[in-house]
C-alpha cells in the first residue's frame, strides 16, 4: 500500500476548529459578526494596504471589480490564453470581450509583448494571472497600462504571499483579487477577497456586495446591489489560516527546493521559472515532461500514491470562448500538452515530497 502524497488538499486543524467554534457559540454565523471585519483588516495589514473587502469567491472578486470600473459591452479585456476558467468568466458575466494573448514560455505568465499588440481603443482592463503563484513581469504590464490609461485587475488567486520587487502580489495593480477555495494557499472553504489602491471604489464594492444596503436605513436600497459576501464562519476559518500562512508558504517555499534538487538531472523535465525579483507563493510546482504521454503518467503515478493535475487547457478550447480564438497561442498548448502539476499540499510532509520524486523518476525510467 502506498502512502497518498496530496495535490492540494487543505490544511486545516485545531486552531481552526477553536475559530468556527467561537463564531459558531456567538450566534453569528451568517454575514454579520466580528470575524468578517477582523479577516479583511488583518489581511489588509499583512499586505500592507489600506483596506480589503471580502466576497464569496475569488470569481466573484473579479467579476464584482470588473463591475465596478463600469466594464461592459463594447470594452475589451486582455487576458491570458492559459489560466483556470475562473479568471475569464467574469468578462462575459459583464458582457465584455475577452482578448486572449499567449504566455510567456518561461513565467507561463501573460506575455507583455503580446499584451502591448493586442491594445486596441477599446481596450479597458488588462487581467494579469499570476499562475500556480508564479508572479507576472508587473513592470513591464504596469508601464504598458500607465502608457495607455488602462486598469490593471491582478488575479492573485493563487500567489498569496508571493512578492514581486519585495511587495505582494495582489497590491501592484488597480487592483487585487485572491481566492480561498479549499485548494488554495489558505482556504475558507470558499471565499476570495479583494484590495486595491482606490479607497473609494472597494468601499463601494463592499457596499454593491452586500445587497446595496443603505447604512443609514437597512430597508433601502438605492442601487442593484448583489449577495457576494462571506459568512463570519468563513472568516473564522479564514483569520486561523491566516495566522498559520508563514508556516504555509515555508514548507512549499522548501517542497519547491525538494523538486528541483531531486529532479534536477532529469533531462526530460525543466520547470515553470520565477523571475529574478520575484518569489512564488509556489501554491503548486509545474514541470514539464518532454516525449511523455502525460495522462499514463499521471494514472502510473496514481497508483502510487501520488496525486497529480494537468495544467490548465487553454480557455480557447472551450465552447463559449472559441470564437474569441485569433491566433495559435503556441506556448500555451505546449504547456498545456506537456506540464504537470506536483503534489504541494502542507498535509504532506517533506518525506512525502522526497517520495514523490523518487516514485516519479521511477515512472519515468
Ligand atoms: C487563477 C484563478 N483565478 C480565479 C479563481 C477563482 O477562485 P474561486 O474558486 O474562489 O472562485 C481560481 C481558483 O479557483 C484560480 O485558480
Amino acid at each position: 500500500m502506498y502512502k497518498k502524497i496530496f495535490l492540494d488538499a487543505p490544511n486545516v486543524g485545531e486552531l481552526e476548529k477553536k475559530y468556527l467554534n467561537n463564531a459558531i457559540d456567538s450566534g453569528y454565523v451568517s454575514s454579520v459578526g466580528p470575524f468578517v471585519a477582523e479577516f479583511e483588516a488583518e489581511f489588509a495589514k499583512l499586505l500592507g494596504v489600506k483596506k480589503a473587502v471580502s466576497t464569496q469567491s475569488g470569481t466573484t472578486a473579479i467579476h464584482m471589480v470588473l463591475h465596478e470600473l463600469g466594464v461592459g459591452k463594447g470594452d475589451e479585456v486582455i487576458v491570458p490564453a492559459l489560466t483556470f476558467i475562473a479568471s475569464i468568466n467574469p468578462v462575459l458575466y459583464v458582457n465584455a470581450k475577452p482578448v486572449f494573448v499567449d504566455i510567456d514560455p518561461v513565467t507561463w505568465n501573460i506575455d507583455a509583448a503580446a499584451v502591448e499588440k493586442a491594445i486596441t481603443d477599446k481596450t479597458k482592463v488588462i487581467i494579469a494571472v499570476h499562475l500556480y503563484g508564479n508572479p507576472c513581469n508587473m513592470d513591464q504590464i504596469l508601464r504598458i497600462a500607465k502608457k495607455h490609461n488602462i486598469y490593471v485587475i491582478e488575479d492573485a488567486a493563487e500567489s498569496l504571499g508571493a512578492k514581486y520587487n519585495g511587495n505582494y502580489t495582489g497590491t501592484l495593480g488597480d487592483f487585487g483579487c485572491f481566492s480561498f477555495n479549499g485548494n488554495k494557499v489558505i482556504t475558507t472553504g470558499g471565499g476570495g477577497m479583494i484590495v486595491g489602491n482606490s479607497p473609494k471604489k472597494l468601499e463601494h464594492i463592499k457596499f454593491l456586495a452586500n445587497q446595496a444596503k443603505d447604512r443609514s436605513n437597512e430597508s433601502y436600497h438605492p442601487e442593484i446591489g448583489f449577495n457576494d459576501r462571506m459568512t463570519n464562519i468563513e472568516a473564522a476559518l479564514g483569520l486561523a489560516q491566516l495566522k498559520r500562512l508563514e508556516g504555509f508558504l515555508k514548507k512549499k517555499e522548501r517542497f519547491n527546493e525538494i523538486y528541483r534538487n531531486e529532479l534536477k538531472s532529469i533531462k526530460k523535465i525543466s520547470f515553470q521559472e520565477t523571475l529574478t525579483n520575484a518569489n512564488s507563493s509556489y501554491w503548486l510546482v509545474c514541470i514539464l515532461l518532454k516525449d511523455i504521454d502525460i495522462p499514463l503518467l499521471q494514472s502510473n503515478l496514481k497508483n502510487k500514491g501520488v496525486t497529480t493535475r494537468r495544467i490548465f487547457m487553454p480557455i480557447v478550447e472551450f465552447p463559449p470562448y472559441k470564437r474569441y480564438k485569433n491566433h495559435d497561442y503556441k506556448n500555451s498548448y505546449r504547456i498545456y500538452e506537456r506540464g504537470l502539476c506536483l503534489p504541494c499540499s502542507t498535509l504532506n510532509s517533506e518525506d512525502d515530497i522526497y517520495s514523490a520524486c523518487k516514485i516519479l523518476k521511477g515512472c519515468l525510467r
